[in-house]
């Protein structure tokens, strides 16, 4: 029985791959590498002693999903193929909402006729929009201020919807809040394309030269340093997060949403010294004004993951830090030359 990571070879699929083969399961990706490099298929064998199946296909091509159901016994899949930059989102509404939903969709359409019916769905923290307070519970009203909020909004009752019209199958929808850091080998990690939207791929490029300053969008925020906070979590704690929905999925049916997080918040601020005290090395820095869209304060109640999956993260901003700036440094250019 194996496990189908559509989008496997990005940043957080790469790191679930990982920790579901080093866990004794097989993994097969699809993903059509639009943000993604096919030199993490030979890393993901290099950390793990074992090969992937991986199919070079779009999941909203329905023929391509079949060949990928017919040629594996698939028995669960996580779905993190989708586009998720939030401004082009803005600029580009119509790619994401075709992309993200045509591949919910079609994927959805093509488990149904192979009879698979449990998914674990990459949801996000952003469904939340401006948060009325903190800590944020999975029943806290939604509402999102970017079409790629949306796609995952919808993608989220499309799947709801799917489960309920089909009584034996099991949705696991996990909001994740602001994945950071790498796998410790520092062979695999995050390379964004361009420059860097979050905050800590910019401060690694400022680490290793690549950009001059930080950007701090903001210090009039209502948090006690005036500067952003978030929930930042170590994307191995994430990715073993989805192993336990995995086996959540198959001991249970319906649907159920839950936020993976560390239940702490850090601000900017803090991030950049701690990624100084991790790492030895000065992060400069200039307050810039606000980034459009942005909120005060976003952080988890991170209580039903413990409850319902057995899951809580381990791993401190240290780690984090330091993990990040292994990859960086150990790949100045990410997964390019
Ligand atoms: P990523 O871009 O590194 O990975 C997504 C992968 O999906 C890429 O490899 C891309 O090539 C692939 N892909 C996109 N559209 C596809 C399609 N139609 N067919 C096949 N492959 C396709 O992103 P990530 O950070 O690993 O995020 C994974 C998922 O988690 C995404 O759905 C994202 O929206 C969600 N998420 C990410 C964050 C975050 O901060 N990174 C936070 C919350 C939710
Ligand atoms: C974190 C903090 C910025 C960059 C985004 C998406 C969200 C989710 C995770 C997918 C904020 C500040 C940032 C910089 C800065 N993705 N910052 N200078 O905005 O919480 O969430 O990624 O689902 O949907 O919106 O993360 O890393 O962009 O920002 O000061 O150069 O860092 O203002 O306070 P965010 P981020």
């Amino acid at each position: 029985m194996a496990v189908l990571l559509t989008g496997g070879a990005g940043y957080i699929g790469s790191h679930t791959c990982v920790e579901l083969l080093a866990a004794g399961y097989d993994a097969v990706i699809i993903d059509n590498f639009s943000n993604s490099s096919e030199k993490v298929l030979e890393r993901i064998r290099e950390i793990s002693g074992r090969s992937v199946v991986c199919y070079n296909a779009d999941v909203c091509d329905e023929s391509a999903l079949r060949r990928v159901f017919s040629e594996n016994k698939i028995d669960c899949v996580v779905h993190f193929a989708g586009l998720k930059a939030v401004g082009d989102s803005v600029k580009h509404p119509l790619e994401y909402y075709q992309n993200n939903l045509c591949a919910t969709m079609t994927l959805l359409k093509v488990m149904n006729e192979f009879d698979v019916e449990r998914i674990v769905f990459s949801s996000s923290a952003t469904v939340y929009g401006v948060p009325k307070s903190t800590p944020i519970r999975e029943d806290a009203d939604r509402w999102c201020t970017n079409p790629y909020g949306w796609t995952k909004y919808m993608s989220e009752q499309i799947i709801s919807d799917t489960a309920k019209a089909d009584g034996n199958m099991s949705a696991v929808l996990l909001r994740y809040f602001n994945p950071i850091g790498a796998h410790e080998s520092g062979r695999i990690g995050e390379d964004p394309t361009g420059i860097p939207n979050n905050l800590l791929p910019y401060i690694t490029q400022v680490a290793v030269g690549r950009r001059e300053h930080l950007n701090v969008f903001g210090n009039d925020y209502n948090t006690h340093d005036g500067t952003g906070v978030r929930d930042y979590l170590h994307v191995v704690d994430l990715a073993k997060g989805h192993i336990r929905a995995i086996e959540y999925a198959q001991k249970n049916t319906g649907v159920i949403a839950v936020n993976l997080g560390t239940g702490n918040g850090f601000s900017v601020l803090d991030i950049v010294k701690a990624f100084e005290r991790a790492t030895g090395i000065r992060i400069p820095y200039k307050i810039a004004p606000r980034r459009p869209g942005d909120i005060d304060a976003c952080y988890a109640d991170a209580s039903l993951a413990l409850e319902k999956l057995g899951w809580k993260a381990e791993l401190s901003i240290d780690d984090m830090c330091r993990s990040a700036w292994n990859w960086q440094k150990n790949n100045p250019n990410g997964y390019g030359e």
